[in-house]
């Protein structure tokens, strides 16, 4: 097990009828910034919630934080937030305006006259943010446990993302109940992105991390075993808050201290999202098949503990079980409606090299858990799923 430290400070209150507590964990004298989406929340009653909440409280709205939160809109947020003197953040929806908020925290504390693109690119260092605490509508990202943020900025096409301490939210407000409203679409994709989530963190190189092997295994059960029930019955309270509370454990640090973590899947379903506007899960749906089949090799360990624990695969050669494992797997996304293939999205083969070159372009030339992953294997892994 490698060395690690672990500090997650992130207050969670989950369950029904949560968001009526939030006036108790919002500072009293505070200037506050509401940030949301597109508009789900004035649909779902998630907006009156909130506003109820705030009353007697100092506070301003912002709205139209896209998916895939771009720094153009954030940066109308920065312009905002500097003039209205804000010094909280009530980020209120899923990863998107959770992420773009995080941003947007990290943003303001910074010097005068440093472009916060910086913070994105890995040339300036986030040393303070202003606080923040999200009431999340959308199980998938764990944004509302974790220290990451990922923003697109339009003018490049180019989606990136920081990681910092200083952004983890002081508290995140769950209730299952406000996922009610999610379309089938947003439920596969949060289904989707949790699992891989997990996979991220656990089909790596096996490296003395029973329990936390046990852990990831277990979310992804709990997401198998809730996926067709949310996806039948959005308002089963009971598969909601497992989905719910799943996506929030598989990236909160927890399942990875002391593993050995991949993300290359990640790393290339981005390039896809910045391309081609594709949603972040079905970017990852599409990857993954292909990177465990060409990265056999290096994974094929893991995939066979994963094809027998989740799947009771364990008859047949070590390549038969791989292969049933990845058929598993596939099968698994495709019954959510998600698609693994690039047909799916009409990409053809110059979509391997054009992703392989970006990555390449900025340097991006041996990832992965064992550093293996070169230009000439994104192509492989991309092309593999054409
Ligand atoms: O914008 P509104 O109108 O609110 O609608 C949203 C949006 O259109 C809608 N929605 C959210 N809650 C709803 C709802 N509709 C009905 N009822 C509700 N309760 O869902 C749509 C998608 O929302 P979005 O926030 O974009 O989805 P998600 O939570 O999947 O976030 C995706 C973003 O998170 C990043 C992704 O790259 C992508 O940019 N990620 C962030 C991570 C992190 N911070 O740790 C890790 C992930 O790997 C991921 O990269
Ligand atoms: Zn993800």
């Amino acid at each position: 097990m490698n060395n690690f430290n672990f500090y997650n400070p992130v207050s969670i209150i989950f369950g029904k009828n949560t968001i009526a507590e939030l006036s108790k964990h919002l500072p009293q004298d505070a200037k506050i910034l509401f940030l949301y989406g597109g508009g789900s929340i004035k649909r779902n009653g998630v907006y009156e919630q909130v506003a109820k909440a705030l009353k007697g409280f100092d506070y301003i709205e912002f709205s139209g934080i896209e998916p895939n939160p771009s720094y153009e809109t954030m940066m109308e947020a920065y312009e905002i937030a500097k003039r209205e003197g804000i010094t909280f953040l009530l980020p209120v929806g899923g990863g998107s305006v959770i992420d773009g908020t995080k941003f947007l925290a990290a943003a303001l504390c910074l010097p005068e006259g440093v472009e916060p693109w910086g913070i994105l690119q890995g040339t300036v260092e986030v040393k303070q943010a202003m606080p923040l605490g999200c009431v999340l509508t959308l199980p998938a990202t764990g944004s509302e446990m974790n220290g990451n943020s990922v923003v697109s900025r339009k003018s490049t096409h180019e989606k990136l993302s920081f990681g910092s301490p200083f952004v983890m939210p002081k508290f995140s407000i769950l209730d299952p109940e406000v996922c009610f409203s999610l379309p089938d679409r947003q439920i596969a994709n949060g289904i989707v992105d949790a699992f891989v989530h997990v996979m991220e963190q656990y089909l790596t190189i096996p490296n003395n991390t029973p329990l936390q092997d046990l852990w990831a295994e277990g979310v992804l059960r709990v997401l198998i075993d809730s996926a067709p029930v949310v996806m039948n019955e959005h308002q089963n309270y009971d598969a909601m808050a497992n989905f719910m509370w799943s996506a929030t454990m598989a990236l909160n640090g927890i399942i990875s201290r002391g593993a050995i973590e991949d993300w290359s899947t990640h790393v290339i379903g981005h390039e896809l999202t910045a391309l081609y506007g594709i949603d972040h899960a079905r970017t990852l749906a599409m990857v993954l098949p292909g990177n465990m089949n060409v990265r056999r090799t290096v994974k094929g360990d893991k995939i066979l503990q994963y094809g027998e624990r989740i799947w009771g695969i364990s008859k047949g050669s070590k390549d038969e079980r791989i292969d049933a494992t990845i058929a598993k797997t596939v099968e698994f996304f495709e019954s959510l409606g998600v698609p693994t293939r690039l047909s799916a999205y009409d990409l053809k083969k110059d979509t391997c090299e054009k992703v392989a070159q970006r990555l390449a372009a900025r340097g991006v030339v041996h990832f992965g858990e064992a550093g293996d992953i070169t230009p000439e294997v994104v192509e492989k892994i991309l092309a593999n799923r054409l």
